[in-house]
């Protein structure tokens, strides 16, 4: 885990190569294995691979999606807000496990963020996301995942750049 961490990078553009069932199916799998708050699953999961619906998708917010028109799939985080207080971090948890398992079977992906997000001045991008997936108004929607091949390749961070000041040992 550790050494894939190290080689973890956002990956925003991705071939036309569609990723093989096995490997949907394992995304699947690690979204579903996802730790959650008194084990109360309160997030679902929507694969998008339809290309029409994520150029859609891609329009949710002004800046930081446009890329998810090129991705193989989405997966749209999203849970219902009713089952759990803390739906934010269960399905934030989800969002980075399937992001690394991607990682570990060769995949590139992105996290591209929803919750809290405009639009356009009236309309939110849950609501956007809503609209599209015909997805009901409890169900709130915390991230998009771009995944695909990669087509760049990132440096990793080297150790000399983490900020280690960052760790306190005791007290602040
Ligand atoms: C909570 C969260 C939200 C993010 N939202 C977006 C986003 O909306 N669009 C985007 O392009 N990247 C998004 N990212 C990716 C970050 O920009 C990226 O992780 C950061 O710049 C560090 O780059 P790296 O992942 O390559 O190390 C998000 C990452 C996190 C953890």
């Amino acid at each position: 885990m550790i050494e894939l961490l190290r080689a973890r990078r956002s990956i925003r553009k991705y071939t036309d190569k569609a990723i093989e069932p096995e490997k949907i199916a394992i995304l699947k799998e690690a979204a579903l294995r996802s730790p959650t708050s008194r084990n109360k699953h309160p997030w679902e999961f929507i694969f998008v691979d339809d290309g029409e619906l994520l150029g859609q998708l891609a329009l949710s917010k002004p800046h930081g999606a446009r890329f998810l028109q090129g991705a193989a799939i989405g997966i749209v985080v999203c849970a219902d807000g009713e089952k759990s207080d803390v739906w934010t971090e269960d399905c934030s948890i989800a969002s980075i496990l399937v992001q690394m398992v991607a990682q570990s079977i060769g995949l590139g992906s992105c996290w591209i963020q929803m919750r809290n997000r405009m639009y356009d001045d009236q309309v939110t991008s849950e609501q956007h996301v809503r609209n599209l997936l015909k997805m009901p108004n409890h169900i709130k929607v915390e991230s998009i995942i771009a995944l695909g091949y990669p087509v760049e390749k990132k440096e990793p961070i080297s150790r000399e750049d983490l900020d280690y000041s960052k760790v306190r040992i005791n007290s602040y």
